[in-house]
């Protein structure tokens, strides 16, 4: 009982879109316009009749989080996963008392430090020596307590040459490594980190989990969100999963991450993925329209390892644009990515490379080819975007449709288990006594196709 460090109970937050929130937050509204329109849960208040009741009908009301109860024990490191919109984020400003929740409460026990949007918690005129005596004070240090504190949070973020310079003039970057730093050292009972540090770089993301795991260590307990499972396989020992606005797992790490990689894959279409009302992918510039993934040779089981197929990607052009560049993502069951492959407009110029010049308003279509004997038996994602003038990025869509392959016998000889790796390409072997043959004879008879192929 003494162990409970957070207890949520029958929480819930509504938004009323045409509103914003008192507490001042915009960033959700156009996504909540969306899926306020798209919710299954959706409804309109009041009837046509009068003045005000009219103004009651423009607006939606929406659960953001319904009916939320867990509890989260001292030392723990839960991981909040699930999809965009389902919550996390709402779910953290509640805990962090950015923002009230409708119904419900909540019970935490210690001091609370957060890192949600990039932008909130600093002051932007203040400098970032100021900020940090100011989130110092906010979490109840006295000055001398953040004094002994303040060189190991300057030098953990790295932006030393900037502590003077007013906070609205660093990059995001720098942003979230001091804002990072901040939370973490201020010795917090309970940290909590959304998806921020995903701003941050690959090196500074690694420093950052490690920091966390030194502060679980310490026996504080840590909420982190994030959409990447490697980081929350290795850093979480619990997992709150959230979907639509509700708690849809709450449990183990492991459990946690196959009950999202299901929820994920059972919300995401196989093999082909065409637009539709709610379902648009796009910008005012190009739109996608439809990704169909299908065997080169129709007559082969698209779903057999050593099949090539084409990624076929039909897509509108809105205006006129020069240098489109479609490029796709393979990602693995994780969303983490495997490849990125672009249709560049500099490679070598052939005859149909019209993507080089001005495309007109229209529709177009590019297709990749992946070959067959290079994936392996397991699930793959897709995701796909543009870019335009060859380098300036339009958008990225994310992942979209999902292939999966079953094993297939050519390449395994006897072996019947599982597979290992990300990729199963069809690699040449040759092998011999090292006495009786040299090297270059093995790179001939590799050459002259003697070799074994799996
Ligand atoms: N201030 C707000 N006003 C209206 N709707 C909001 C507001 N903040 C978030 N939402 C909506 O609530 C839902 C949950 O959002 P959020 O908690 O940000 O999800 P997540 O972090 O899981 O992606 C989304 O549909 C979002 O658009
Ligand atoms: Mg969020």
């Amino acid at each position: 009982m003494s162990d409970i460090v957070i207890r949520v109970e029958n929480l819930g937050k509504r938004y009323e879109i045409g509103h914003l929130d008192p507490t001042g937050y915009r960033t959700g509204l156009r996504h909540a316009i969306q899926d306020a329109l798209t919710a299954p849960f959706r409804r309109l208040t009041g009837d046509r009749g009068s003045e005000a009741s009219r103004k009651r009908a423009a607006r939606e009301v929406f659960w953001a989080l319904r009916a939320i109860d867990f509890e989260v024990r001292r030392g723990d490191v839960v991981g909040v996963i699930g999809r965009n919109g389902a919550g996390k984020s709402t779910l953290l400003k509640i805990l962090s008392r950015i923002t009230e929740p409708t119904i419900g409460r909540i019970g935490l026990k210690g001091r609370v430090a957060s890192l949600l949007e990039v932008g909130t918690g600093f002051h932007p005129e203040l400098t970032g020596r100021e900020n940090i005596y100011l989130n110092g004070a906010i979490l109840g240090m006295s000055r001398a307590e953040v004094k002994s504190k303040f060189d190991e949070i300057v030098a953990f973020s790295g932006v030393e040459k900037f502590l003077d310079t007013p906070v609205k003039r660093y990059s995001s970057g720098m942003y979230v490594r001091l804002a990072f730093s901040v939370a973490a050292h201020l010795e917090p009972e309970i940290l909590i980190i959304d998806e921020v540090l995903a701003v941050g770089d690959s090196e500074f993301q690694k420093k950052c989990l490690g920091k966390m795991r030194d502060v679980a260590s310490d026996g504080r307990t840590v909420l982190f969100v994030s959409h990447n499972m490697a980081a929350v396989a290795a850093l979480c020992s619990e997992t709150l999963l959230m979907d639509r606005g509700g708690l849809h797992f709450a449990g183990g790490v492991e459990a946690g991450i196959t009950a999202y990689r299901n929820l994920v894959s059972s919300q995401v279409d196989r093999w082909r993925w065409s637009s539709g009302p709610g379902r648009e992918i796009g910008n005012e510039r190009i739109a996608l329209r439809a990704v169909t993934v299908e065997p080169v040779d129709p007559m082969q089981d698209r779903e057999s390892t050593s099949t090539a197929l084409k990624v076929v990607i039909d897509y509108e052009v809105l205006a006129v644009l020069s240098g489109v560049t479609p490029f796709l993502f393979l990602v693995d069951d994780l969303g983490t990515e495997i490849f990125n492959s672009v249709d560049l407009p500099s490679a070598v110029a052939t005859p149909d490379r019209f993507l080089m010049g001005d495309l007109q308003p229209g529709h177009y279509r590019s297709v990749c080819t992946l070959p067959g004997d290079f994936l392996n038996e397991r699930e793959y994602g897709i995701k796909v975007g543009f870019n335009t003038s060859g380098t300036h990025f339009e958008f990225v869509s994310r992942e979209i449709l999902r292939i999966c392959f079953a094993q297939t016998q050519t390449m395994r000889a006897e072996y019947s288990g599982r597979w290992p790796g990300m990729i199963r390409p069809r690699l040449g072997w040759v092998s011999a006594p090292r006495c009786s043959e040299d090297v270059s004879d093995l790179h001939e008879r590799t050459e002259r196709g003697d070799a074994r192929i799996s």
